[in-house]
């Protein structure tokens, strides 16, 4: 069991690195370590970090923020002093991961601040003997992400389905990463560690084609109900994340057209350019299906025949939101990533409920995490 502690993991990035090692559970035990270790309950920082075999240092103040630039030179360094300074009461020489970013190459007092603090860790750690990996990480994106706040992918996605205009700069170019992705190699580090900085490569990409793709998003999925395909492993994670705004919307359950004559009735389960499979269950009364949660596949819950409750939980969060469907109005959610869930048939009858997942099964990656909602 490895123990981790994460500075600053209240925010978007230290959210997603609780949930991946969520998925490890058994293998590391995270020390969550609140800005407050930093203030009012600094002098107990040394003890914590005690207990700490790496840090994952990601407390800072960036442009989105910090309102004023110019104290965000002087918040990252003090952080960075304090840190090491605690790790030197202690005694306590732990593997060091350093969230820094490719604005460490620009002249800009974040970019600065970026640069300066892994200078003084890169010295902590010559002195000390500790390993320190500064990883140098490019514009990450991913689920949940405040718009406005730390990525553009959220803000356009806001924009987008809100139908309110973006400011898009044509010529711009951006270098794209997952959270997902970070954390990962984070959890590889930390397994392996490296006394060395990382530049992370992130997928380059126009502003505008961002744009469009989210908008082609926007127009399938949203205005359609078409889930779009995804020519490579970037759009999948766009479109996730892009997705995960519009639980926040209402937009699910979405109601299914159903098309009637004298023969009956019939309606679209699943209309998708991504391929995937499709499979149908009955339930009984009382019974329960799911209580896991996806981190990247999309699995769409129709009920065609009895009434069911269907109940969604956001990984290491408390709230449950339920949605009662029925048969007699089909509808879908698609699930989304992160959030645990599960439908139980809440009726007298059988329960019918048709699933989609847009991959084929693959028992040795099934993205399928136990857990209860
Ligand atoms: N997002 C990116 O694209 C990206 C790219 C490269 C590097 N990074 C780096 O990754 C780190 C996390 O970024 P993020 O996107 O998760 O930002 P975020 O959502 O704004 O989260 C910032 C975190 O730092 C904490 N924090 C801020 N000021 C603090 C202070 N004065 N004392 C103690 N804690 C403080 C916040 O705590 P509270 O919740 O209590 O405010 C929060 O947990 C940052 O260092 C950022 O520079 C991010």
């Amino acid at each position: 069991m490895k123990t981790i502690g994460i500075t600053g993991h209240t925010g978007f990035f230290g959210q997603h690195i609780k949930w991946f090692f969520y998925g490890f559970r058994n293998d590391v035990k995270i020390i969550p370590i609140g800005r407050e270790f930093f203030s009012e309950k600094y002098e107990k920082l040394p003890s914590v970090l005690k207990e700490c075999e790496t840090v994952i240092h990601l407390a800072g103040a960036h442009p989105a923020n910090t309102k004023n630039a110019e104290e965000i030179y002087a918040i990252n360094l003090d952080l960075a002093r304090k840190l090491t300074g605690a790790c030197d009461v202690a005694g306590a020489t732990p593997y060091l991961i350093f969230a820094s970013s490719i604005q460490a190459y620009r002249d800009n007092p974040y970019g600065k601040s970026k640069k300066d603090v892994g200078a003084l860790f890169r010295a902590w750690g010559e002195k000390t003997g500790a390993y320190v990996t500064n990883l140098i990480i490019p514009n990450e994106f991913g689920e949940n992400g405040r718009p406005f706040h730390t990525t553009v992918v959220a803000t356009f996605s806001h924009q987008l389905i809100k139908g309110e205009p973006s400011t898009v700069n044509l010529d711009a170019v951006i270098p794209l990463i997952h959270t997902q992705d970070v954390a990962r190699i984070m959890y590889n580090l930390i397994r392996d560690p490296k006394n060395e900085d990382i530049e992370l490569p992130g997928t380059s990409m126009k502003v505008a084609d961002l744009y469009d793709i989210l908008r082609g998003f926007k127009e399938n999925y949203f205005d359609r109900d078409i889930v779009p395909s995804f020519p490579t492993d970037l759009h999948y994670k766009l479109f996730n994340t892009f997705r995960s705004y519009l639980f926040d919307f209402d937009f699910y359950p979405r109601s299914i057209e159903i098309k009637s004559d004298e023969r009956g009735s019939l309606f679209d389960l699943v209309k998708e350019k991504t391929g995937g499979q499709t499979f149908v269950s009955s339930t009984k009364p009382g019974k329960v299906r799911g209580n896991h949660y996806h981190t990247r596949k999309i699995e769409r819950f129709c009920v065609i025949k009895g009434v069911a409750e269907i109940k969604l939980r956001k990984l290491l969060a408390d709230d449950v939101r339920t949605f009662r469907v029925s048969g007699n109005q089909p509808t879908y959610i698609d699930m989304p990533t992160f959030f645990t869930h599960n439908i139980i048939n809440i009726g007298n009858d059988e329960l019918i409920t048709a699933f989609w997942i847009n991959e084929l099964l693959d028992k040795n990656d099934s993205d399928a995490y136990p857990e209860e909602v």
